[in-house]
């Protein structure tokens, strides 16, 4: 941790690891895990195919048993006796059996058999290390090393590890031909030279991920892996989750390493350009990237992504809230690959942000020095400071010239206009610890409760909804219980980009029989595995949801006991339904009635059915009422409270649950009690030690912009938040924060926001702190310190802290869990959740209200936790957008993420990778009307709203409805926030981001703005 003054001393790092050099690469063995995942994955629970009794046979002469469904390898791994090679089998998988290198012997059989599929039958003698077995094994790694390059891609791989083992060294065959190396991805080196066809990758793809673009094609020595159609790889449709990397045992794919990284390990690099690159259009410059070389046998080759790790860290992915475990591979303070750990939530799989995300943390671009506004230089609302040269705007100061500059500007605030004129912003992306004081440290120490963060942009309303509704914010069911269910509504979300790993789990469960209902005005990828997809038209959510429930009324579909015993209202619902029959609904929402039929019977008569939805819902002025709905569906099918039901609205951010959970909402403090319940005031009064807490409902994000431009909020406090990008209407956000009379901002970078601030924090980045963070699961996971923060930087926990103590507080909590044992106070939710508990553990899921409970996975079993225990059905509506199309404006603009960048792009434009797949700013449009605008694919679009006008590259998507258009956020010089309505909705304040009236008209390329970073910058 660093000191005030830039005196650095070096913490041990929590949890890092020195790699044994020896050990098996595989993992533990003789740990009951393997077959627990494998339960898990393939959900052979459900279909009876361990029943039966535990089998005794003997290995090697050792007595042991087998469960029921065990192969012979998976008892000898459970067991940890005996170690088999393998190379074809992976743990999780399903065995396929085809490079023999599990051979054993078993009495009585003619020929051996491969352990990996192979069960046991009762008294079975079977010999792993008998002469005949070990010669079978060590001729098949001889063969394989025949073909295998000279100098291994991957020295560690679990080849390497086997031949090693097995004592083979040397080859005697002569070698197949080749395949060429394919370097197209940016984050995946292929070289089929080290492949040895176990297929491993192709079950990884279609099996696990089921993204089906990896397949085994040719025959006999012409047989090798291939994508799509024998595609360059960064011709594919690879997503980039890298689970085939991970799941090779060669080395014959590898992630690339990041030019930065790079950089420092190998002296020279050259630049190669794709063959996608032949074609220079502005959808695939991207596709251009340093691959740094080395010399091999006197020849220059691009320098294999392997590089060896000096720790390994156990952690979390920092991006989505599905809440992925990790493991950081480090060396000299450097990230140098990602893998996916055996975490609840993801089951080693990642999605390309979380396993190629990371070198973020070393751009140039990072803030290392605190920053003062020079003098000269005043803040202009139109114009945005490059990031890459501060000092036009700033001047480096000492952190303790910072900090006092900082902590004075807030508390001159505070005692010349009041502690209302007082606000801060908070981060779903830091920790709860962090969260936790810095809402501590507006409401005790600015005394105000104008502290929110960017939850009221993505799930307001539907927290709104579900308070009112069921009494819990929370999700009544983790994304892991898809296996139990028979079907799912998957409605307003896009989980295949925006909750990757979770989309996996979702197409496991349809792969295993559960009927999937797509709803969504944009036809997604889930799409081809939908039983139905609702195309409906935008906005028109209520009106689609009333008319489904219209059905489950008519057709008594409905649970009359659940209705009975567990909810309210059923009969207000029944008479407000009346108008919204499918067939006076059809022409509205453009679904044929019989459509709208059929997936409402399906719903209400599956035996499991749940609810996933994400910010198409949410995110309208009508959020609150579009949420209603699907409570009201639930609660009147009675498909709540059971595994396999519920209802789940995605979070976005890593730790946005979290956050809210800590009270970083001005409305609520931690665990969602309000401030304006003496009760709740007195406790916290008495928990914080003071006796003047604000007891009104504080501002929220977009209102505080407005306050700002009244005259009535004069001072902000922003750590990890940018809604200078972020915000509706993001000019006039602009135009508030440059009307400040004092902004302190604290990032990584200087963010669009920080071009506004009077002082500059340097912030640390995920990696390098210690701290919980909650998923979307409920699940409270704990992120460890992977890197020393660079430079001077201190923890964000540290600063946060330093200005408290700067204004009277005095703070002293030694570390996060510190603060953890305080907030297990604050949050009676989590309270038995113990910070030694996290640590065993990894993952504890709340509510956890008392030490050793086990978490509850299913909530709302037996009531909800309304005032009576009933959930309250509450009908909704149909009402329109706030602003909808019309001459001048003809189109809907609809708003939202990439699978590749990250919210406003602060990180994921950083990550060496992530930008080079998606470099540039783009709008999505429907073909036809993209041909009607006179223009191509990767011509210049202007987009121009009441309230701006950017101009980005045409996309054609055949899945976005004529008359719309889809626009990332992620994007600083076309920024799609210039364009939205701030409109909001009345109850989760949220504004209207996924609708407002758009024109469009086909532009040159001149009048595209250039970025101030991004763009496939070469790191
Ligand atoms: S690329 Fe790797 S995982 Fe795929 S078949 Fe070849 S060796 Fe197996
Ligand atoms: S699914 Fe989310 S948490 Fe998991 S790796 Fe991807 S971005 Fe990270
Ligand atoms: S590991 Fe058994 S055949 Fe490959």
């Amino acid at each position: 941790m660093s000191g005030i003054d830039g005196n650095v001393t070096s913490a041990p790092l929590a949890h890092a690891s020195e790699p044994d050099e020896s050990a098996n690469p595989l993992g533990p063995q003789g740990s009951e895990t393997a077959i627990h995942r494998l339960e898990r994955r393939l959900g052979w629970e459900r279909s009876g195919e361990y029943d039966g009794d535990a089998v005794a046979f003997t290995l090697d002469g050792i007595e042991m048993e087998a469960l029921p469904g065990e192969t012979i390898l998976q008892a000898a791994d459970r067991h940890g006796a005996v170690e088999i090679p393998r190379l074809c089998y992976n743990e999780g998988m399903r065995p396929d059996g085809n490079c023999r290198a599990c051979m054993v012997e078993i009495e009585g059989d003619r020929v051996l058999a491969a352990s990996c599929c192979r069960r046991p039958t009762p008294g079975m003698k079977v010999q792993a290390q008998s002469e005949r077995a070990l010669k079978s094994q060590r001729m098949v790694i001889e063969l394989l090393l025949a073909d295998a390059p000279e100098i291994p891609h991957d020295p560690e791989s679990e080849l390497m590890y086997w031949a090693d083992h097995l004592g083979v060294r040397t080859a005697r065959f002569a070698a197949r031909h080749q395949p060429a190396p394919d370097f197209t991805h940016a984050g995946i080196e292929v070289r089929l030279d080290a492949c040895i066809q176990c297929t491993r990758c192709v079950r990884a793809c279609r099996e696990v991920q089921v993204h089906d673009v990896i397949g085994y094609a040719h025959r006999g020595a012409e047989s090798k892996i291939v994508f799509d159609l024998d595609d360059p790889m960064g011709e594919s449709t690879c997503v980039g989750c890298g689970e085939c990397v991970q799941a090779c045992p060669t080395g014959a794919l590898l992630p690339s390493l990041p030019a930065i990284v790079a950089g420092d390990l190998i002296a020279k690099s050259h630049r190669i350009d794709s063959a996608a690159a032949a074609h220079d259009t502005p959808l695939n410059r991207g596709s251009k990237r340093l691959v740094p070389l080395v010399q091999i046998n006197g020849h220059q080759a691009p320098a294999s992504g392997w590089a060896k790790s000096t720790s390994d860290v156990e952690s979390l992915c920092p991006y989505c809230g599905v809440g992925c475990q990790t493991t950081y591979h480090v060396a000299d303070d450097r990230i140098l690959s990602v893998s996916g750990r055996d975490g609840p939530s993801n089951h080693e799989r990642l999605c390309v942000k979380g396993r190629f995300g990371f070198d973020y943390i070393h751009h140039p671009q990072r803030l290392l020095k605190p920053l003062i506004r020079r003098t000269d230089v005043p803040k202009d609302a139109h114009t945005l400071v490059d990031p890459g040269n501060p000092l036009e705007a700033f001047r480096e100061a000492t952190w303790s010239e910072a900090l006092d500059a900082a902590a004075t500007g807030l508390r001159r605030v505070r005692d010349e206009f009041g502690s209302s004129a007082m606000s801060g912003f908070g981060s779903a992306k830091g920790s709860n610890e962090e969260a936790y004081l810095f809402q501590k440290l507006m409401r005790v120490g600015f005394g105000t409760n104008n502290v929110d963060h960017c939850t009221r942009l993505c799930h307001a309303s539907s927290v709104a909804a579900l308070l009112e509704c069921v009494g819990s914010a929370a999700v009544s069911n983790q994304v892991a219980d898809v296996q139990y269910a028979d079907c799912l509504i998957i409605i307003g979300a896009n989980p295949t980009v925006n909750h990757p790993v979770a989309a996996t789990f979702m197409k496991n469960a349809i792969e295993r029989g559960a009927k999937l209902i797509l709803m969504d005005p944009r036809r997604t990828e889930l799409s081809r595995l939908a039983e139905h997809t609702l195309q409906f038209k935008p906005d028109t959510d209520v009106a689609l949801l009333n008319a489904m429930m219209h059905v489950i009324v008519e057709e008594d579909l409905v649970d009359h006991d659940f209705i009975e015993q567990r909810t309210s209202g059923y009969d207000e619902l029944v008479k407000a339904l009346r108008p919204y029959s499918p067939e006076a609904m059809e022409h509205l929402v453009g679904v044929p009635a019989a459509q709208i039929r059929d997936a409402a019977r399906l719903y209400a008569t599956s035996r499991t059915s749940m609810i996933f939805w994400g910010m198409g819902i949410s995110q309208h002025v009508h959020g609150t009422d579009n949420a209603r709905c699907l409570i009201a569906l639930a609660l009147i099918t009675g498909q709540i409270g059971r595994r396999g039901t519920g209802l789940h609205p995605l979070r976005g951010q890593n730790n946005v649950q979290g956050a809210s959970d800590m009270g970083l909402i001005p409305m609520f403090y931690p665990d969602y009690r309000s401030v304006e319940d003496p009760e709740a005031r007195g406790y916290f009064s008495e928990l914080w030690g003071v006796d003047d807490l604000d007891p009104k409902r504080g501002l929220t994000v977009v209102e505080i912009m407005h306050a700002v431009t009244r005259g009535e909020i004069r001072g902000m406090y922003v750590m990890g938040e940018n809604p200078a990008m972020s915000d509706p209407d993001v000019q006039h956000a602009r135009e508030a924060l440059a009307e400040l009379d004092f902004l302190v901002v604290q990032d990584l970078f200087l963010t669009e926001t920080a071009s506004f601030a009077d002082v500059i924090l340097p912030a640390s980045a995920f990696p390098e702190k210690t701290g919980t963070f909650t998923n979307t699961d409920r699940r409270v996971q704990i992120g460890r310190q992977a890197l020393n923060p660079p430079g001077d930087v201190m923890q964000d926990l540290e600063l946060i802290q330093e200005i408290a103590r700067r204004i009277g507080l005095d703070w002293r909590y030694e570390d996060a869990s510190a603060v953890w044992q305080e907030i297990r106070l604050a949050v009676p939710s989590s309270a038995g959740i113990t910070w030694e508990r996290l640590e065993d553990e990894h993952s504890v899921t709340y509510p956890c209200l008392r030490e050793g409970d086990p978490g509850d996975e299913v909530i709302f079993i037996d009531d909800f936790p309304t005032k009576d225990g009933r959930g309250r059905i509450v009908p909704a509506n149909f009402i329109t957008a706030d602003e909808v199309p019309d001459r001048d404006y003809p189109f809907v603009l609809i708003t939202g993420r990439l699978l590749e960048h990250w919210h406003t792009g602060a990180m994921t434009r950083r990550a060496g990778v992530l930008d080079a797949i998606e470099p540039i700013a783009t709008v999505s449009l429907h073909p036809d009307d993209l041909s009607a605008l006179g223009a191509s694919a990767g011509d210049s679009i202007a987009l121009e709203t009441r309230r701006g006008r950017v101009v980005a590259t045409a996309r054609p998507d055949a899945g976005i409805p004529r008359g719309s258009a889809f626009m990332p956020f992620a994007y600083v010089e076309a920024a799609a926030n210039l364009l939205t309505n701030p409109k909001l909705d009345p109850f989760g304040k949220i504004p209207e981001f996924k609708y407002c009236a758009v024109r469009l008209a086909a532009v040159s390329s001149d009048e595209q703005s250039d970025a101030m970073y991004g763009v496939g910058a070469e790191l």
